[in-house]
């Protein structure tokens, strides 16, 4: 949809961007554009920008996608999100036609053989749906940290993802880990419990386990894989 403008509309929200603080930005954003969307996976960073949203009624669609293979604290992380902001939250799945041959073929524990059958499994859970839950949206806001990773260490608070052709906005990108928990804590907001028990980045149950303090916060992700850049297809810079 951006193809011809993206450089403009970059600058333009960049510069309006500049002192404001995440509220205020959310506020321009509802103001300057129609479809907004905002995906949460239900971690620390996105019940920040969940909360934003919610308390201050912004026009802004809020997703997940439920891929099939999520922990059950996560399910209990949303149902909680939901009885306490009695909003809507959209979600996407996997298409049943894609999983039911996918299971068939290769089995339940595949993505643990190679990068690439892992990055099928994601492709399969997550990236179709992502794609589905974007279609005709300008804006994206995600809770992508520049912390998280060396990957994500170059990543700004707005760009243009060339493949999904929209605008993707990281809300959160310059916050640190000590700056989503006490806004967490000063606004009570509900959090999942597998934070407090040494899970950082939480994504799908048999793809994520809890970090040592000296491990990196994206560690406990694929942690069989050595060499891969630990990322799912979700987000490509
Ligand atoms: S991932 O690509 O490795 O899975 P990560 O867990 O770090 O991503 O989360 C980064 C951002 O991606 C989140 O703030 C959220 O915007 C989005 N995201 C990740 N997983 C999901 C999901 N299951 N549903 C919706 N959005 C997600
Ligand atoms: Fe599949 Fe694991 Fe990727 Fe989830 S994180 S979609 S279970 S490979």
């Amino acid at each position: 949809m951006y193809q011809k403008f993206p450089e403009f509309l970059i600058n333009f929200i960049s510069q309006s961007f500049e002192n404001k603080n995440e509220i205020e930005k959310l506020n321009f954003l509802s103001e300057n554009f129609e479809k907004i969307s905002f995906s949460t996976s239900f971690g620390k960073e996105d019940q920040v920008i969940t909360d934003m949203i919610f308390q201050n009624d912004f026009p802004i669609q809020v997703f997940t996608i439920d891929t099939g293979r999520l922990f059950e604290e996560t399910y209990r992380t949303w149902q909680r999100t939901l009885d306490l902001y009695r909003k809507k939250i959209d979600v996407f799945f996997p298409s049943f036609v894609e999983m039911e041959k996918y299971l068939t073929e290769k089995g339940t524990l595949n993505f643990y053989n190679s990068v690439e059958n892992r990055k099928e499994c994601c492709y399969f859970r997550k990236r179709i749906p992502l794609e589905r839950a974007l279609r005709n949206t300008q804006i994206w806001i995600t809770g992508l940290r520049s912390e998280q990773s060396e990957n994500r260490k170059h990543i700004s608070i707005v760009e243009f993802d060339a493949q999904l052709q929209l605008i993707k906005v990281n809300l959160l990108i310059f916050w640190t880990a000590a700056n989503v928990d006490e806004y967490l804590q000063t606004n009570q907001v509900p959090y999942n419990s597998l934070h407090d028990k040494g899970f950082v980045s939480i994504g799908c149950e048999p793809c994520t386990r809890a970090v040592r303090q000296d491990e990196d916060f994206r560690a406990g992700r694929w942690w069989w894989e050595n060499k891969s850049e630990k990322e799912c297809g979700l987000h490509t810079h």
